[in-house]
């Protein structure tokens, strides 16, 4: 058995005719940058998630970096987020020269506690971001509650939710803006590197776009600092007809996670994942909590199984970004980091493979 934590191969194997096909129209065309593929893909990616207007970028941390800027948050500026997801979500906060402001996690969804964000709003606070862990909806009602009563700003990172649903609707749809990675291993994921920012809103949408081009409209005429962030024509092409099957390849992960949960439920010692039943989670990530993780990860290897943390050190305990919170002041996010371990989860995971997976989980327990 091959088991991979994201099998990219059979995908790939899968449709290859059509993927080759597109990128060997880029190549004859010797459109690279920018052109129709990419309005294309912001067509078709806009259409999916029920927003207005895309913006292909580089990559998803860049895509946050633009949208926080499109937005004027800056120096001294604070903005509410979560200690426990990827470092691009703090790290771009603190590049723009604004504060991140940590809330715990919920310990049973790992997304940001909606109840603790209220007593972390200063003056000095423009925005709130949450991220759909994992592929699983913040509670976006209370958020967006919140963020009108304080006249503050909402930035979804959904790097790890394209085509997930909160109560019916796309997420990237609730924020005043929300920030994609299509890096290869995400649901919607391209060849390289891409990223994507979204919006309802015009005036936004003209920022984004223009800061990801050099702050300019108009060529060689920079109205404002920007930067040079752009989805390039290939990654559009292969993200083209890779968009057709998203819906497909999320109701696999489901299925997939369904099967794991179902065959765990009695391993006493596993917490599987839970969300609430207005959610659509799309299982970017099946992660699970165990009390001897690291254990219990050591013996999986050693049956050839792949498993991964996400993530190990909370963004407040991380070098590069310390003295935002104190150690001990997230309590559940520090929990989650030495407990939670994710399996292998991709649309391709046969059945076999999750049979092994649990059993061995079963072994390690037994
Ligand atoms: C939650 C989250 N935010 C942002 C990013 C950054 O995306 P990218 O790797 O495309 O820069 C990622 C990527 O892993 C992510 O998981």
């Amino acid at each position: 058995m091959n088991i991979q934590m994201v099998d990219l191969k059979r995908q790939y194997q899968k449709i290859k005719p059509e993927i080759d096909s597109a990128i060997q129209e880029v190549l004859d065309s010797t459109q690279f940058i920018q052109g129709k593929k990419v309005n294309e893909f912001e067509k078709a990616a806009a259409d999916y998630l029920g927003v207005k207007y895309a913006v292909g970028v580089a990559n998803g941390t860049d895509a946050l970096q633009i949208a926080m800027m499109a937005l004027g948050i800056g120096k001294d500026d604070e903005v509410i987020t979560t200690p426990f997801t990827f470092v691009a979500t703090t790290e771009t906060i603190v590049m723009i020269g604004a504060k991140p402001v940590y809330v715990d996690i919920d310990p049973v969804t790992y997304n940001i506690d909606v109840k603790k964000i209220k007593e972390k709003i200063t003056p000095r606070t423009k925005a709130i971001l949450p991220v759909h862990l994992y592929g699983n909806p913040a509670e976006m009602d209370e958020i967006l509650s919140i963020a009108k009563d304080y006249n503050l700003f909402v930035i979804e990172d959904s790097a790890q939710g394209f085509g997930a649903e909160y109560k019916g609707k796309k997420v990237c749809s609730f924020g005043d803006v929300a920030c994609i990675s299509f890096f290869p291993s995400k649901n919607l994921g391209c060849y390289g590197d891409g990223g994507m920012v979204v919006t309802n809103n015009e005036e936004i949408h003209e920022k984004v776009r223009m800061i990801a081009n050099h702050g300019s409209k108009v060529r060689y005429v920079h109205e404002r600092l920007g930067m040079n962030s752009r989805l390039d024509a290939l990654q559009a092409a292969i993200l083209n007809v890779k968009i057709k099957y998203i819906d497909e390849w999320n109701n696999k992960r489901i299925q997939n996670a369904k099967l794991y949960s179902e065959r765990l439920k009695d391993v006493k010692q596993v917490i599987t994942p839970t969300y609430p039943e207005y959610s659509k989670h799309i299982f970017h990530q099946y992660t699970i909590k165990v009390e001897n993780r690291d254990d219990l990860q050591k013996f999986l290897t050693s049956k050839n199984i792949p498993t991964a943390i996400h993530y190990p050190v909370p963004l407040h305990l991380q070098p590069a970004f310390r003295g935002f919170a104190e150690e001990g002041s997230l309590p559940y996010a520090e929990e989650a980091a030495k407990k939670v371990l994710s399996l292998p989860m991709h649309p391709d995971l046969e059945i076999e493979e999750i049979d092994y997976i649990t059993n061995s989980i079963k072994e390690f327990h037994s």
